[in-house]
């Protein structure tokens, strides 16, 4: 029995002494010390012994279960140690590598000038609402003071979806959405895109965006309008520039008129960009007509309102010397790269 002990010892630390993984090492400790292992049966088999040779035999099979049980734990050890120097070889990371170059996007020219334009008019006490691409011709037409087969129709080439049913030739429609919602005072600028069955050239895209303003209130006159729109375009255009407003008309508001600001690029002596004219059409205005208040159940004798609408691309192709609108949607980064 002596002789058997030694030879697990041996056998058992020579064998650990070529392992490379700790599962290997596990195998070993069952094979040795587990249940069925080899020194737990020596160990059982004692009772045969006897008294004298037990407790010597005892110590022996102790001091080498506890010589094994160091071993294996000094073994696991080390080779823990190895793995983890092993997997650090592989996981180094060397800093000194160049970096990865990402293409970082650009905001779209019309979303710089947008954002200023809702920056201006917020500073003013405005806020934005918004409303339906594909809306009721009630909103886009009649309550704008529209009928049906009236010729100011034919001034807006109109997608029609059916015969109640438009894509918005305009964003004006938000001001009714705004008005039978809320009651005055109100003051809201609406951003969104328009469709109009325009053919594709430099000036003319069947989609574009608008920015509609709606100012209800006791006593709003044009002069609040001249006032609300000569601060907002000498903010987005410069302090220098002039604005001018002409006689026009529009169904929805009474009077009307255009606004012309003066062309910031020849200071109003004439160039390519004004055509020669020295000023800049930039949008439609007016003061709410009575019937479009009615319409939205605002007593027009009790309460008045201005309204203006502006295209953007207009806008923007005026303030950064663009001369072609089809540059706006087609993504061509080396144009989107310059803004
Ligand atoms: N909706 C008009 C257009 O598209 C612009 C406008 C808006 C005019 C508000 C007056 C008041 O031409």
């Amino acid at each position: 029995m002596k002789q058997q002990l030694e030879r697990i010892k041996v056998t058992a630390e020579n064998e650990m002494a070529g392992i490379q993984s700790v599962s290997e090492l596990d195998s070993i400790r069952v094979k040795y010390m587990g249940k069925k292992g080899e020194l737990t049966s020596v160990l059982r088999g004692m009772n045969i012994l006897s008294k004298e040779e037990r407790p010597i035999i005892g110590q022996l099979a102790n001091e080498v279960r506890n010589y094994l049980e160091e071993k294996i734990e000094d073994t696991k050890k080390k080779l823990l140690d190895k793995e983890k120097i092993e997997r650090m070889k592989k996981e180094v990371i060397d800093v000194t590598m160049p970096g990865r170059r990402r293409n970082i996007g650009k905001r779209h020219p019309l979303t710089i000038v947008l954002d200023e334009v809702k920056d201006i008019f917020l500073g003013l006490g405005f806020s934005i609402a918004e409303g339906p691409e594909i809306e009721r011709d009630y909103y886009n037409f009649e309550a704008l003071n529209i009928p049906k087969n009236h010729p100011a129709r034919d001034e807006q080439d109109t997608f029609y979806i059916d015969d109640s049913v438009v894509l918005r030739t305009q964003t004006s429609p938000v001001q009714i959405r705004v008005m039978e919602k809320t009651k005055p005072p109100i003051r809201i600028i609406s951003p969104g895109r328009v469709y109009r069955a325009d053919t594709v050239d430099a000036t003319h895209s069947p989609i574009f965006n608008q920015i509609e303003g709606l100012a209800v209130d006791k006593n709003i006159t044009m002069g609040d309008l001249k006032g609300t729109l000569e601060i907002f375009l000498k903010k987005l255009f410069g302090d220098e520039i002039k604005v001018r407003f002409r006689p026009h008309h529009f169904q929805f508001t009474e009077p009307s008129a255009e606004v012309d600001v003066s062309c910031f690029i020849c200071k109003g002596s004439g160039c390519r960009v004004c055509k020669g004219e020295g000023w800049i059409e930039i949008m439609g205005a007016g003061m709410v007509h009575p019937k479009v208040l009615a319409n939205c159940d605002i007593d027009p004798k009790e309460y008045s309102g201005f309204a203006f609408g502006m295209g953007l691309e207009r806008i923007v192709m005026t303030r950064f010397e663009i001369n072609d609108l089809r540059l706006f949607y087609e993504n061509d980064i080396r144009f989107l790269n310059q803004f």
